[in-house]
């Protein structure tokens, strides 16, 4: 095999701050849009934010149409639903305001709007086509209302596929918004317990990216476009990572108390680790949460305004993250404890060093240690490592290969 020698970053263009919202109008017309498709979700309007930055887009003389059920977990049907509206509408511009679901139906409803076709096409292989746009689509703003997903920084779509119980998305580098805006004011009244696994889940893509597999260990591409998104631990994701970490780690305990700077830090530690994974890839942990989240809805998580159960995206992450780093420790030691020594300030070592860091924030943060919390016993294993099987396009970036047994293990050890 020819290794790969190349790697690529690529970056969302910030713009942070408290306040910084109410320069949404100003950054689309600088993008040259003149009427606006804003996707967001039935939470984000009734938290009045919608109806802000709507009204801050118009104050700049653009006419705005908002499209505000994306769903949390996004399913085909529900972006296509997005994309008749964008079809319809005539937008020359777009806009996600929410979380990474909102963000990522905002990028699904560009891309059909400005090249057509059903979203299946667009699916990566081998649940979809892996059919590629062909130019750049229309200007994109991307305004996070949460401090986890990094949506505004990455190339990917993520949806569900209910009937195969499998999570996939659309990758491609035009799909990465154009502009970003991060605004602390927009997380000020999230409750503690969604700050706290939005949180938790940045640390993840943070830490699974340090630890992803060097690209250097990748086959080397037929062609530039064959590269993947999803490249492997590199120079420079390393950097975005390992500060994602730091602040992660400074400052998530503070942010899910309430305070408001340290929200902010989360905030821009989201779209720096979006930076980083968008490049690296994530893959153990986030390969074993599709399954956790996707096969019983029987927890209903304390600290949420639902009134459905669901296993919240960062809580299904994390369980499995301290048994994951176990696993994985022997491929890359000295990664694992850098991991573990950005996260506590302090000097560590072995094997045992990072699992224990995450343990204590988990328990700190008052979150499930257990996958038993969820409601799986030692009788749902099998499914979960089917599942987890599945998302072959994070595995293949763990830095030691994991099967069907390694990943029994980790979710048995996850109990
Ligand atoms: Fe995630």
């Amino acid at each position: 095999m020819t290794r790969e020698q190349v790697f690529t970053l690529e970056a969302t263009p910030l713009k942070f701050g408290r306040g910084a919202a109410g320069d949404a109008g100003w950054e689309l017309e600088r993008l040259g849009v003149k009427r606006a498709m804003l996707a967001s979700d039935p939470g984000v309007v009734a938290a009045g934010i919608t109806d802000r930055v709507r009204e801050a887009i118009e104050a700049a003389g653009i006419e705005t149409e908002v499209w505000a059920s994306a769903r949390v977990e996004p399913t085909a049907d529900s972006f296509a639903e997005a994309a008749a509206f964008a079809v319809d509408g005539g937008f020359d511009g777009f806009v996600g305001v929410g979380g990474g679901s909102s963000i990522d139906t905002a990028k699904v409803s560009d891309l059909i709007a400005t090249h057509g076709g059903e979203i299946m096409e667009y699916v990566n292989p081998p649940v979809g086509e892996g059919r590629k746009p062909p130019s750049p689509l229309k200007p994109l703003l991307a305004i996070p209302t949460t401090c986890g997903s990094g949506a505004e920084a990455t190339t990917v779509a993520i949806l569900d596929i209910p009937e195969q119980r499998v999570k996939t998305g659309i990758s491609h580098r035009y799909l990465r918004p154009n502009q970003a805006i991060v605004d602390p004011e927009l997380v000020a009244s999230l409750p503690g317990a969604v700050v706290a696994s939005c949180g938790l889940d940045v640390i993840c893509h943070a830490a699974e990216s340090f630890i992803a597999k060097p690209y250097t260990d990748r086959e080397a591409p037929d062609s530039p476009g064959d590269r993947p998104p999803y490249q492997g631990a590199t120079p420079i994701s390393d950097i975005w990572s390992a500060k994602a970490l730091e602040y992660g780690g400074r400052h998530l305990r503070d942010a899910v108390a309430g305070d408001i700077d340290a929200r902010g830090w989360m905030m821009l530690a989201a779209s720096l680790a979006g930076i980083g994974f968008g490049a690296a890839g994530v893959h153990i942990p986030h390969a074993c949460a599709y399954p956790i989240a996707g096969l019983k809805h029987e927890y209903t998580p304390p600290g949420y305004d639902t009134d459905h159960p669901f296993v919240p995206h960062g809580q299904s992450v994390i369980v499995t993250a301290p048994a994951a780093f176990r696993f994985t420790y022997e491929a890359l030691p000295e990664r694992h404890h850098r991991v573990a020594e950005l996260l506590s300030g302090e000097p560590a070592d072995g094997p045992d060093a990072l699992p224990d860091v995450l343990l204590g924030l988990m328990r700190d943060l008052d979150v499930p240690t257990s996958i038993g919390t969820f409601g799986y016993g030692i009788e749902d294993i099998d499914d979960l490592v089917e599942g987890a099987m599945k998302q072959q396009r994070l595995l293949v970036i763990a830095p030691r290969e994991a099967g069907p047994e390694d990943l029994g293990v980790i979710l048995r050890t996850s109990l």
